[in-house]
């Protein structure tokens, strides 16, 4: 009898230790971290196209859509930034639905959670909360973005752009959103980088501080960027109210 039952134990602990789900899961997630992060950094790159003037947005604008296909230059595949805007829906939930394997599970275990962290105050734990609470505002906030831009795709450009911002009243989701996004990315990649071993070199300790660095730096980086273009965006939508141009689409040339 005693031997079945320690047959059994043995059994399910081979199971269990031999189960690859938990690492192909943390791969997943790492990948998707991955994905969404170079998204990011890339998407903020071509936002911010704005700040050398609506051509050079509007020309991103027609790369993205593709317009260099079409016999009629000026509009494009506005499916195009839909679907993408789908594409990476979906990797958001994904990644989201991994990430929350690893949360505290109720408020007992949030609090055990909290003050350990107190008591560590160390900066890798600390990021990992930052995560948890950047990514649950992403959740809802991106989720908004991303149905407004996979429905209205064809309304992407530096004046209606402009006008989603100021009139239809977006940046303050915008703002709140791009501190999220920018925080949630750079922790993200620096944990990546850490737990993967890429850059680990000879020495992980000297690796590790300027790998912290670069963090800073490149989240000090883009959420100026950030805040530039969106108060660019901004000065145009107040710019179009005045000249009573809400809704025009902008007409390559027509600035200069
Ligand atoms: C294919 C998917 C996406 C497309 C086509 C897209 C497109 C755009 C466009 C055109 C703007 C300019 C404002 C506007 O037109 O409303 C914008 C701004 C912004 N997007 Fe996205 N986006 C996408 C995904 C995301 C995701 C996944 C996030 C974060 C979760 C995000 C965060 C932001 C933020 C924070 C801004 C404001 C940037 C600033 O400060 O200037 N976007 N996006």
């Amino acid at each position: 009898m005693a031997s079945t039952a320690e047959g059994m134990k043995s059994l399910l602990e081979d199971r269990v230790v031999k189960s690859k789900w938990p690492a192909r899961l943390d791969l997943a997630q790492s990948l998707s971290g991955l994905g969404l992060g170079l998204f990011m950094w890339t998407h903020l790159i071509l936002v911010s196209s704005i700040l050398f003037g609506k051509d050079a947005m509007l020309a991103i604008t027609h790369v993205m859509e593709a317009s260099f296909l079409t016999p009629d230059e000026a509009g494009g595949y506005t499916l195009i930034p839909a679907l993408t805007a789908v594409g990476v829906f979906g990797l958001f939930i994904v990644h989201a639905c991994l990430a929350m394997r690893k949360f505290p599970s109720d408020w007992k275990a949030h609090k055990t959670f909290r003050s350990q962290m107190a008591m560590m105050n160390h900066s890798d734990t600390n990021g990992w909360y930052t995560q948890v609470v950047t990514g649950f505002i992403m959740f809802f906030l991106g989720s908004v973005h991303l149905y407004i831009m996979a429905t209205q795709a064809d309304k992407i450009g530096p004046q209606l752009s402009a006008d989603r911002m100021w009139t239809y009243g977006m940046w303050p989701l915008y703002l709140i959103l791009l501190f999220a996004v920018e925080m949630h990315g750079a922790i993200g990649m620096y944990r990546l980088a850490i737990k993967w071993g890429v850059f680990d070199g000879k020495d992980p300790r000297a690796t590790r501080k300027r790998l912290k660095v670069l963090k800073t730096l490149v989240t000090v980086f883009f959420l100026s960027l950030g805040l530039a273009s969106l108060a660019a965006y901004v000065k145009i939508g107040i710019e179009n109210v005045e000249n009573n141009r809400v809704g025009e689409r902008y007409v390559a040339g027509q600035e200069g």
